[in-house]
């Protein structure tokens, strides 16, 4: 048996004490969100409807580090810290010099990356003395990651569930009643939202989130929770790049390229946002590249604009990369990934070029996902497929230039709810959708022209 290790472990003690906050270091002045009404920088008086103080305040906060309240370090302990691996399998079958590492956060209780936010915003929110949280889920991981957290701080959960990913998925639907939450497919006949929708039956992020904002909205003890694309969302989940840090440590090495997959951006950011920190500082040179699906292809394709964060405009408008408040993706099975805008602060740094984003279509995803789970174990979900074919691509161009770079991934989550999509993709039944330049022309003719163009 050989002496290398293949897997890092930290204990219970090294979870992070407090998230990164990228904020303070991204060069220039932040762009501020917009009040769908007025159209003017949204202060936290705009936000106070539908989250707490708490999150507002991490959400705009200027200090560099955040820390963790004591109650959710604790409860990260459940699954935190999570093992990172290197990959050898992989390695050896792509006959790569590339040392390959993959952070793998699929241990946690709903499966995914999920949970690190979903703890601290039902935390947050049940100190407020808020009794209920009402979410939007597209692959069924961040309603399960809310309805698991809920749970352990006493709130109610309420979820609008992607109407593709209610059909698809109906285990996802099962777990999240287990914890103790009401799922409703989208678009349902619940809010007038959804009722305004009813024709696009496999539904959207964009149309459950304007369900979930109606319903907190209109509710004073209930509020609103988003998993994704928020400045406080991509802060929780820095615990990820945290730990892979101090275990890349220990493996004795630097990554040259960090890799995930991006929906909204969160467990992207989570993965990189601590290294790109020390890359704004001049401490390193570490690329990062970011992978999409290119039927939904907001970072390679979109228009920098701000835009609606849900279909109806009733959220703040964001500065990002837009498909267009309602544009509908062709439902794939990557349905965390099926959301038409992405988190500001991921795009400023796509903008400045600090991160590549690539996007790749289902079957290309599916193949990597296969090599990686007949070499590595996990079966990976369909988004994180993403990222492990911009792995192997990466591994590639290593054996290219005879070098040995270090890759790390985020593995962000398991595929157990998706054999269904398996299932296809082994039938050869999977299709493979891309975006248009006539879906382009259309998204860029719906995107609001009232608002400030940005650069
Ligand atoms: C397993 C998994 N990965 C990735 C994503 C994409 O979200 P984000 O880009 O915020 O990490 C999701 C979203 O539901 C997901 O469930």
């Amino acid at each position: 048996m050989s002496d290398a290790p293949t897997k890092f472990l930290l204990s219970e003690r090294d979870v992070p004490t407090h998230w990164v906050n990228l904020l303070p270091d991204l060069p220039g002045e932040p762009l501020p969100p917009l009040n769908p009404q007025t159209k003017q920088p949204a202060g936290p008086e705009d936000l106070t409807p539908i989250f707490p103080m708490g999150l507002i305040g991490q959400e705009v906060s200027p200090e560099p580090l955040v820390e963790i309240p004591p109650e959710v370090r604790e409860a990260y302990k459940l699954w935190r810290p999570t093992p990172l691996f290197r990959a050898r399998r992989l390695e050896r079958a792509l006959d790569t010099p590339a040392h390959l590492y993959y952070k793998y956060e699929g241990g946690s209780p709903a499966g995914s990356h999920k949970p690190n936010t979903a703890v601290p915003q039902a935390f947050e929110n049940a100190r407020e003395g808020i009794r209920k949280l009402v979410t939007e889920t597209g692959a069924g991981q961040w309603g399960s990651a809310l309805a698991f957290a809920c749970g352990l701080f006493g709130l109610e959960c309420e979820v609008f569930m992607v109407g593709s990913s209610y059909d698809q998925k109906p285990y996802r639907r099962s777990m999240m009643q287990t914890w103790g939450a009401t799922v409703h497919r989208s678009p349902s006949s619940e809010t007038q939202a959804g009722r305004s929708q009813a024709e696009h039956a496999t539904g959207s992020l964009g149309i459950a989130i304007s369900e979930a904002v109606e319903v907190a909205a209109g509710d004073e003890r209930a509020n609103y929770a988003l998993g994704s694309v928020l400045n406080h969302v991509l802060l929780h989940q820095t615990v990820i790049g945290q730990e892979a840090m101090a275990q890349m440590e220990m493996a004795g090495e630097e990554p040259d390229v960090v890799v995930g997959c991006v929906g909204g951006g969160s467990n992207f950011a989570g993965i990189a946002f601590p290294f790109v920190r020390r890359v704004l500082r001049g401490e390193a040179s570490t690329r990062f590249v970011a992978a999409e699906p290119a039927a939904c292809p907001t970072l390679t394709r979109g228009a920098y604009r701000y835009d609606f964060g849900d279909t109806v405009g009733m959220t703040p408008l964001m500065p990002m990369y837009t498909l267009g408040h309602d544009f509908v993706p062709p439902p794939v099975h990557a349905g965390g990934l099926r959301y038409h805008g992405d988190a500001p602060m991921l795009c400023g740094l796509v903008k400045e070029g600090l991160v590549e984003a690539r996007a790749y279509r289902q079957n290309e995803t599916f193949e990597a996902a296969l090599r990686f789970a007949r070499t590595e174990g996990v079966i990976p979900a369909p988004e994180p497929a993403h990222a492990i074919r911009a792995v192997l691509e990466e591994a590639e161009a290593a054996k290219q230039a005879g070098e040995e770079r270090v890759i790390l991934l985020n593995l962000c989550g398991h595929g157990h709810f998706d054999l269904a999509a398996y299932d296809a993709y082994l039938a050869g039944q999977l299709e493979d959708p891309e975006f248009s330049e006539a879906d382009m022309q259309a998204a860029l003719e719906r995107l609001p022209d009232d608002v400030p163009a940005i650069a």
